[in-house]
């Protein structure tokens, strides 16, 4: 029998190294043979660590499972998918699973995530195959046609993108992957690393491929220990099996890869800031124009990416850009791997087409809080996203939608909030943490954080609140059209979105200690 035990960084964080361990244990003890996978995982934290077992019948889900459950699981008939407390059936039937529709996360905590038969024989490499075939013109035509979207956080057309740099000449282009994701509730680009490299490698390749670019090179968190050693490890696989290297697959393109680890900065994560870093120079903006499709890494023509993005090429490639394209709303097309996380019952990773709303994901996905007590407030896109009350959770996940209400879905992490949560102190900590994070190029973010800080202490002091208040409105119109990036440029949307939709909170120290 095949026994698969998550080796994913959140699995891990949950126990699934120890679990792992007690089952070689049993194995041993018991003196019986199976085959341990160390797989991805599937992305529903609430059931990790998740074990499964490769039955006749197909797959058998268990978890959470504990060191302590081993042992009866093993009495209970396991590895043939016997019944036990922590038994969950077959995966694809658990609701969090069968409501989802995977396409970029297809394979991830299926499959051994550095076996690249395992992911040819599901489906791997066939995009990179078809791109090989085709013209730089007609790939980007594929991907423009597909709708994809940067999904980075601020959506931009990727075909467009890349034909950007395809019609700009170059002695030298590259393709430069942001792994950097840096924003609080989100960890899909971290799955798929860990999960699914190759799928990674492969929508780096056909990039190459459409634009002209030779070099590659993978941006990734240093807060991603196992992400990185898995690309290096996938990578060297790639690269003796013909993936990558000067015959791409035996095609006459030529395309290569390197993986590279940041420092700890959330400003790297803005695209010409993380350029500068990986170009050894200190980690801060620089002003667009130029675009770094003109003038990028070493000042050649470079396309910069989301992880998601490219990992999203390879099945559109595949199956083609009509495909694609049939999923999702509006001009949000394709498949969102949105992140439920914060105080949520079931948190993890759901992959859909764009369109369900919010209250959907929060209530019915998500389950509602971990802590049984009312939603009050859903952040959407990361630190710098806006807080929506129940009263907006008719919105539809779209960018456009989101765009409508003050909002923005960025990386599609969302983070719960119950009852408890003070919105002066959530806006507060976003001018905090802009001051923290920022790069200091530009006067509207470096010195207006801090003051927005100071101003929203005196406004929880009661201090001349409503004078204040209008000072942080102010503030933030100036710090949204003034700073040279989106750090200092959507501090604003968590904090003008806690005053707008939960003014009670705002209300000066002795009314507020009145109310409650
Ligand atoms: P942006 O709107 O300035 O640029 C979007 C992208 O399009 C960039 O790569 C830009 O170079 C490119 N671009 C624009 N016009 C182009 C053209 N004509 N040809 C080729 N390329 C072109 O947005 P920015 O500042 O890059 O990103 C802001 C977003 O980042 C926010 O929406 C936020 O949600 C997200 N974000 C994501 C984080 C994460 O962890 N993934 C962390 C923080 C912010
Ligand atoms: Fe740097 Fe902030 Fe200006 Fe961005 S907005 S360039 S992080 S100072």
């Amino acid at each position: 029998p095949r026994i698969y035990i998550p080796a994913d960084s959140g699995a891990l964080a949950l126990g699934a190294e120890k679990v792992a361990k007690a089952i070689e244990k049993e194995l041993k003890e018991r003196g019986v043979e199976a085959k341990i996978v160390r797989n991805g995982s599937r992305g529903a934290y609430f059931l990790e660590p998740m074990v499964e077992v490769a039955t006749a019948e197909g797959r058998v889900a268990y978890g959470p499972v504990k060191p302590s459950d081993v042992k009866s699981l093993f009495d209970s008939g396991f590895l043939k998918g016997g019944h036990h407390k922590r038994w969950l059936g077959a995966p694809d039937k658990i609701p969090f699973f069968a409501k989802q529709t995977r396409l970029t996360f297809a394979r991830c905590g299926i499959i051994d995530p550095l076996s690249l038969d395992s992911y040819k024989s599901h489906g791997g490499l066939n995009g990179l195959q078809n791109a090989v075939a085709m013209a730089p013109a007609d790939i980007v035509k594929q991907v423009t046609e597909s709708g994809l979207r940067g999904r980075g956080g601020a959506g931009f057309p990727t075909g467009i993108k890349w034909k950007t740099v395809l019609d700009t000449a170059g002695a030298q282009k590259y393709i430069v992957c942001n792994a950097d994701e840096g924003d609080s509730a989100t960890f899909a680009d971290r799955m798929i690393m860990e999960g699914d490299p190759f799928v990674l490698i492969e929508g780096m390749a056909i990039a190459g491929i459409a634009t002209g670019a030779t070099k590659g090179f993978v941006y990734i968190r240093s807060e991603y220990p196992h992400a990185v050693a898995t690309m290096n490890k996938a990578v060297a696989i790639a690269r003796k099996a013909g993936v990558l290297g000067v015959n791409v697959l035996g095609s006459p393109n030529a395309f290569d890869m390197e993986i590279r680890v940041g420092a700890g900065a959330y400003v790297c994560g803005e695209e010409t800031s993380l350029l500068n870093s990986l170009e050894g120079k200190r980690g801060v903006v620089r002003a667009k124009p130029p675009l770094p499709a003109i003038q990028g890494l070493f000042g050649k023509p470079t396309v910069i990416n989301n992880v998601i993005s490219l990992a999203s090429v390879p099945i559109i490639m595949d199956k083609g850009a009509a495909y694609y394209k049939d999923f999702g709303m509006g001009r949000s097309r394709g498949t969102i791997p949105i992140q439920i996380a914060g105080n949520v019952k079931h948190g993890g990773l759901f992959e859909t087409a764009f369109g369900l709303t919010l209250g959907e994901i929060v209530d019915d996905i998500g389950g509602g809080t971990a802590s049984g007590r009312p939603v009050k407030a859903v952040q959407v896109g990361g630190p710098l996203g806006a807080y929506f009350p129940r009263a907006l959770f008719d919105t539809p996940f779209d960018y456009e939608e989101f765009a409508k209400r003050d909002g923005l879905i960025g990386h599609a992490g969302i983070t719960v909030f119950d009852d408890s949560a003070d919105m002066l102190k959530q806006a507060r900590f976003a001018m905090e943490f802009c001051a923290i994070e920022s790069c200091g190029k530009c006067t509207p973010c470096r010195i207006g954080s801090t003051r927005g800080v100071e101003v929203l202490d005196k406004v929880a002091a009661g201090i001349e609140a409503e004078k204040n208040l209008a000072l942080v409105t102010d503030l933030c119109n100036t710090m949204k059209f003034g700073s040279l990036c989106a750090l200092g440029g959507f501090t604003p949307y968590p904090v003008m979105s806690s005053i707008t939709h939960f003014p009670e909170d705002f209300k000066p120290a002795p009314a507020r200690v009145a109310a409650e």
